[in-house]
């Protein structure tokens, strides 16, 4: 056996864990696409984990205002692959000629696998949302790939005792979640505040009341900004609202609007609730007081090398989309890691927060959070 030497200086350590990452990333490159797996085992995992699936929109729902449900079913009439509550499905989608993904939380409930239901909301610029909300109608096959994401519930992270904060469409992911947590007897209990203008707008109300009745650790107060009712909560969730609640050694999941995840950290830090108890979804930080300023975009992918136009105020992974190059991607919010794509020259505006400190060090960016500033050019894996 090899002896392990450890470096002491840390500049000579700095350098070999730098020859490392990059002898790592050329073994990638230069490995076979085609991975060797015993056939049992690429059938197993692609039964259970397709990289894109087929489905056929089964069964659409008006559940309020600018808010409609799909179901989706496996077009050749197979089970879908199991899911964690609280995962989200990209939506492959073509507008235009063009293709686009989007990722959708699953807002159905985990134990049934024969169909996905996703819900999604018509917003002023949202070219998918929009899209899928007018056009879509029963019979309509996607491609979809998942499901993803860590928005989930650990039973060896989380506590036991759980309170879910939420706004609008936020409900999506975790509506599985509370179905899951209290049909396996997963926690001792769970609060829910769900906030939304107006009566009306609240998704789900009846299951919800339904749930409270049949299990007794499960609560649900509503909140509504721009109606005063009787038994509903007048406003957003403040420090006082929560303050009433014994909140200590309890797990938060928050999902909503970027206003409420502002609000809900200056609460949180107010509070003194430690950052260990919080989960969010993931979620976009707008990036403000960008223009439509042009620049070109150039593109290394295997051998190919395409220039584009590009936009201040939209991401390089937007960019490709309208111009028919369709990188990896999932998250589309600079989580998932497939977008991830080397920064050969240019200047950029990018959330880094999702990216680990080698990459950085090392240039690699996501494109779907990161904005052009200046002529740039990428390499795509
Ligand atoms: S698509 Fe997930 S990080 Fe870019």
């Amino acid at each position: 056996m090899k002896d392990i030497i450890i470096e002491k200086n840390p500049k000579k350590a700095k350098a070999k864990f730098d020859d490392l990452f990059l002898a790592r990333e050329q073994i990638i490159k230069s490995a076979s696409k085609d991975a060797k797996l015993h056939d049992s085992i690429k059938n197993l995992t692609n039964t259970l984990h397709p990289k894109n699936i087929e489905v056929e929109v089964t069964k659409i729902v008006e559940e309020t205002k600018n808010v409609k449900s799909f179901y989706l079913k496996r077009k050749e009439g197979e089970t879908l692959p199991n899911f964690e509550a609280g995962s989200y499905i990209t939506l492959e989608i073509k507008i235009n000629d063009r293709i686009y993904k989007r990722p959708y939380s699953i807002s159905s409930n985990p134990k049934n696998t024969q169909e996905y239901r996703i819900t999604i909301k018509k917003v002023p610029d949202g070219l998918v949302s929009t899209h899928v909300y007018d056009n879509c109608k029963v019979g309509d096959v996607f491609t979809i790939s998942g499901p993803l994401g860590n928005f989930h519930y650990n039973k060896i992270r989380d506590e036991k005792d759980v309170i879910f904060l939420c706004g609008g469409t936020g409900i999506t992911p975790i509506l599985p979640m509370i179905y899951e947590l209290l049909e396996n007897q997963k926690v001792n209990s769970i609060l829910l505040y769900y906030g939304n203008q107006k009566k009306e707008d609240i998704l789900w109300e009846t299951n919800l009341e339904e749930l409270q009745t049949k299990y007794s650790n499960f609560k649900v107060k509503f909140l509504l900004t721009e109606e005063e009712i009787e038994n509903y909560i007048y406003g957003n969730i403040t420090e006082e609202i929560l303050k009433k609640e014994n909140l200590n050694g309890k797990s938060f999941f928050v999902c909503g609007p970027l206003e409420m995840y502002k609000s809900l950290n200056e609460i949180f830090k107010k509070l003194d609730i430690p950052n260990k108890y919080i989960r969010h979804e993931i979620y976009k930080e707008e990036l403000e007081n960008l223009l439509r300023i042009e620049h070109k975009l150039t593109i290394k992918k295997e051998n190919q090398t395409y220039t584009i136009s590009c936009y201040e105020n939209e991401t390089l992974l937007t960019s490709m989309e309208n111009n028919h190059i369709n990188p990896k991607a999932h998250c589309t919010v600079g989580e998932c890691g497939f977008c991830r794509s080397k920064l050969l020259s240019g200047e950029i505006k990018t959330e880094i927060s999702s990216l680990r400190k080698k990459d950085i060090e090392m240039k690699y960016i996501h494109p779907c959070v990161t904005y052009p500033l200046s002529d740039v050019s990428i390499e795509l894996p």
